[in-house]
């Protein structure tokens, strides 16, 4: 959800007609309407005066438990030419925030909900408008570049054109979005291997998975860099997995509750010595209830550790889930070619690809990763330099169930 809006809709957010204020808080009135309320210890302990100190630093001066729990307002004053809000504790202390900090921290739930993006969920009908932008165009356009931050938060996912083609210069596209987060596998090589461990590794077809769902924090934006491509398969699949959660939602909910709620076993054990495992639930919802991500590798489940009850409806549930990706239901297929970079959220999309004959001739894509938090930091600072209010969304999606 992009919050583009006109700017004259957006001074009007920010204006205040009417400040209001009690012993314990502040009351806004807004000139499109809109009315927040702010308690006092939600303003003091936001408070970021040079006495106070600022949070966003971490260098802070006071304690929450050297504050009053109840402090009292003793005056509330509003400077039209700044818009700003003072508001004076007494004894000297006063505490400043701008009016478009303010709107932008709005408690009302119709506020909160605004700044929390909804994935906009999408399947098949996208097949013939995929989301492919140049690379060129990105790295050397700041705007074509949020433009790239912003697709891949709503849609999921991104295919960049013309990327560079050597090997070496995979970390330099991934940088579009972060800095990576290595793990044991490096930057992957993906190819038809002589003696493979992993199916990754094989020329076997894959069905939709997440990649490695076994970890605390699976890898989140995940970058395919293909430097060859097979003649003779080797198509990637793509579904939304915010797409797969609603259709079984919609058809059966409470199997739909069930993985929501029952963690799944994950894990993978590799002959260099390592044995990963971690139980999450495959679907990932806020607390508003909105999905927000998934973890699902139907190859690497391992017996559920849940109560007697849960699990046989769990596999009940499982079973009805992998049916429908295994019908390809919102699934899409492209044939990505050499230069070309698949950048996606693995903690939202689900990934496969056909089969390929590795002796006909050679598929070689690299892999590898940026977490959410490198990513949202890339959104949140080019909002900042724009003076933008989307700096202040809640950009919590993610397949963590924390
Ligand atoms: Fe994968």
């Amino acid at each position: 959800m992009a919050l583009d809006m006109p700017q004259d809709r957006k001074a009007t957010r920010a204006r205040v007609s009417k400040l209001e204020h009690t012993d314990s808080g502040l009351f806004i009135q807004w000139r499109d309407g809109h009315s927040s309320q702010f308690p006092s210890i939600w303003l003091l302990s936001s408070c970021s005066c040079a006495a106070c100190g600022s949070s966003e630093s971490a260098v802070r001066h006071i304690k929450l438990t050297e504050m009053p729990a109840r402090p009292v307002i003793v005056d509330a004053i509003l400077d039209v030419d700044t818009d700003t809000v003072s508001i004076d504790w007494g004894e000297g202390h006063m505490s400043r925030y701008k009016t478009d900090w303010l709107r932008g921290h709005c408690l009302s739930p119709a506020e909160r909900k605004y700044r929390r993006p909804r994935p906009a969920s999408w399947g098949g009908e996208i097949a013939g408008n995929l989301p492919y932008m140049d690379y060129a165009t990105v790295a050397g356009d700041d705007d074509a570049h949020l433009c790239f931050l912003e697709t891949l938060r709503d849609a999921g996912f991104v295919i960049l054109r013309d990327a560079p083609k050597e090997r070496e210069r995979t970390e330099e596209v991934a940088a579009l979005v972060g800095k990576l987060r290595l793990t044991n596998y490096g930057i992957f090589e993906l190819e038809a291997k002589p003696n493979p461990e992993i199916v990754g590794d094989m020329a076997v077809p894959l069905e939709l998975h997440t990649d490695e769902p076994y970890r605390i924090e699976p890898p989140a934006i995940t970058f395919f860099h293909v430097l060859a491509q097979s003649n003779h398969g080797g198509d990637s699949t793509l579904a939304d997995g915010v797409r797969i959660a609603e259709i079984l939602r919609d058809r059966d909910p409470d199997a739909f509750e069930l993985l929501c709620r029952v963690p799944a076993r994950f894990h993978r054990t590799l002959r260099e010595g390592r044995a990963f495992e971690y139980h999450a639930p495959i679907f990932a919802r806020d607390g508003d209830g909105q999905i927000r991500g998934i973890r699902l590798l139907d190859r690497g489940m391992g017996p559920v550790d849940a109560p007697l009850k849960d699990v046989e409806p769990f596999y009940d549930a499982v079973r009805k889930l992998l049916e429908i990706i295994y019908a390809g239901e919102a699934r899409i297929t492209v044939k990505l070619q050499p230069g070309e970079m698949l950048v996606f959220n693995n903690q939202r999309l689900m990934h496969g690809r056909t089969g390929f004959d590795p002796s006909a001739s050679r598929r070689h894509v690299r892999s590898c990763h940026v977490d959410l938090d490198e990513f949202h930091s890339r959104l949140r600072v080019a909002y900042r330099v724009r003076n933008r209010e989307e700096a202040w969304m809640v950009l919590g999606c993610g397949a963590s169930s924390a």
